[in-house]
């Protein structure tokens, strides 16, 4: 566990000191859970945009992509259910004066069982070495087993209770399980209240004339309003997707873990609409096909699992989590669900007005069922950043911090460093910079010793860098390091962009899926 806080410290802090994130308006002491995206932070959010854009509208004819408004009009949530459901569980410490999601003290504390889980099999993976079988451990060590059992009781109980809004029995169950504030350890607690997680605001100038609105809290249901005009105007034909990325807003109690829980994210979003009763099928699918599109970018298939949904939302007939393996755990990273046609019905029944697709092979009109994939923009952000950052040690007995980032993610692809600041060096690297940018996001350093910039090109990140020295004066070549080997190999210039070229291209990466 401390292990695992002290990597998470080390990524907070290389994430500002490398220019990745800043606290929001950290001069007034920051703004709770918001952040900022500092200048190499917005270049790799740009990057992990643009390669879901490309995999899921760009390589499909049958997904086309919206940019929907932030502000809807109200009626739009009263239909969507957010009015009324999106509701977080709330509880307050009366000694502390402390505000917790009941649900997360429940999950905590089952995640401390599961750590103990995790202590035995470490323990017992020692002990056996090579001959050890993890499933088999699992299914079949008495306290283990035991463990599995009293998380898999808590949250079953705690679904069936949330399910059924008995807010009581989750109280009770907090008080039975003698779960305490984590920052003071009093079990004062009130009782359990719903909470609204949407951010009100209001459109127009007077007091009286003014009209109560909601910051969307999800970018989907901009798709879902604009499903009959983009069918139309794009002549679609079902099956087809809408895809969008954009801001959405939640006033989270409990924001914490960094940009994981945040109260402004951006989400990237797909609504992919199917005949009635073919949406098994297209869940299946699409399970597959995002659980793909993560393990193309290489970090590693175990750090990725699915957990089936048994609480289901008030719009779903099924729902699956892509959990990655943050530092705090593993946790969700990506929603896939199947919404029925619960959104378009809904919004047909507000707004009287018909949202039905003609299938001119059946000769009949019907509502779609959709099938959403969603992911959080900032938390594929974290779970990359968190993966890359990596201290190494040397054959020579020091360290280096290196942010091994999927080179397609990386923000600038290549630094490119004289090796000294004299001799028409800085002019031929300047030269070689200005032909790459067009093709890359390339980076100029001549401040210091070479050694000391590879350091710092390691820590950022960038994948390649290209030393310019007195060499190239006399035969146009030049060196280039690899940052994840550290190896150097001598290139011609002319060799540069197609090396490059093949480390970054976005078809070699998707082909992987
Ligand atoms: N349209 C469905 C929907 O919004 P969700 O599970 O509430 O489903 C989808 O959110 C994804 O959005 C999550 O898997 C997560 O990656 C991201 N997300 C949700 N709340 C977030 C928050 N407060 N901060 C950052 N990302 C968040």
């Amino acid at each position: 566990m401390a292990k695992q806080e002290d990597q998470f410290k080390k990524v907070l802090s290389h994430a500002k000191e490398y220019g990745y994130v800043f606290q929001s308006s950290e001069i007034y002491d920051g703004l709770s859970a918001v952040y900022d995206y500092a200048q190499n932070g917005v270049e790799l959010k740009k990057n992990i945009r643009d390669y879901w854009w490309k995999a899921m509208v760009q390589m499909h004819e049958n997904i086309v992509g919206i940019d929907a408004s932030i502000l809807m009009h109200p009626t739009t949530w009263k239909a969507s259910g957010h009015v009324d459901a999106f509701n977080d569980p709330l509880i307050d410490n009366k000694d502390s004066k402390k505000r917790y999601r009941a649900d997360v003290l429940i999950e905590d504390y089952c995640a401390k069982i599961e750590a103990k889980i995790n202590k035995e099999v470490n323990k017992a993976a020692k002990r056996f070495g090579e001959a050890f079988n993890k499933e088999e451990f699992l299914a079949t060590n008495g306290r283990v087993v035991g463990y599995q059992e009293k998380i898999n009781t808590i949250l079953s109980r705690m679904g069936a209770s949330l399910e059924k809004e008995d807010l009581l029995d989750v109280k009770a169950l907090i008080e039975e399980l003698e779960i305490a504030d984590p920052l003071t350890g009093s079990r004062n607690w009130t009782e359990v209240k719903q909470f609204n997680l949407m951010f009100g605001t209001k459109l127009g100038a007077s007091a009286d004339t003014a009209m109560d609105l909601y910051l969307r809290p999800e970018t989907a249901q901009g798709i879902f309003v604009n499903f009959l005009n983009v069918q139309k105007t794009g002549r679609m034909k079902i099956p087809f997707g809408i895809a969008q990325t954009g801001k959405a807003f939640r006033n989270e109690i409990v924001a914490r873990q960094f940009i994981f829980r945040m109260r402004e994210f951006e989400q990237m979003e797909m609504q992919f609409f199917v005949k009635p009763g073919t949406q098994k099928d297209w869940y299946d699918q699409w399970k597959t096909t995002r659980l793909k599109w993560h393990l193309s970018l290489g970090m590693g298939a175990e750090n990725y699992r699915f957990h089936d949904h048994d609480k289901l939302a008030h719009y779903a007939d099924a729902a699956a989590d892509i959990e990655f393996k943050f530092p705090f755990g593993f946790k969700e990273l990506e929603g896939i669900h199947s919404r029925t046609d619960f959104d378009l019905k809904a919004h047909e029944e507000f707004s009287g007005k018909k949202l039905q697709y003609f299938d001119h092979e059946e000769n009949k009109s019907y509502t779609p069922y959709v099938v959403e994939t969603s992911i959080g923009l900032d938390r594929m952000f974290l779970a990359v950043f968190s993966n890359s950052l990596q201290e190494e040690a040397l054959e020579n007995g020091t360290s280096r911090t290196v942010l091994k980032l999927p080179p397609i993610l990386a923000p600038y692809k290549a630094a490119i460093l004289p090796l000294v600041k004299k001799d028409g060096l800085p002019e031929v690297a300047r030269k070689i910079m200005d032909d790459l940018k067009w093709d890359f996001n390339v980076f100029y350093d001549e401040k210091d010793a070479v050694g000391k910039r590879y350091r710092r090109q390691d820590a950022a990140g960038t994948p390649f860098c290209i030393t310019v020295d007195h060499q190239t004066l006399e035969d146009n070549s030049v060196t280039i390091r690899h940052r994840d080997t550290m190896e150097q190999k001598r290139v011609k210039i002319i060799e540069l962009k197609e090396l490059i070229h093949a480390e970054v291209a976005v078809k070699n990466w998707l082909q992987r899926m």
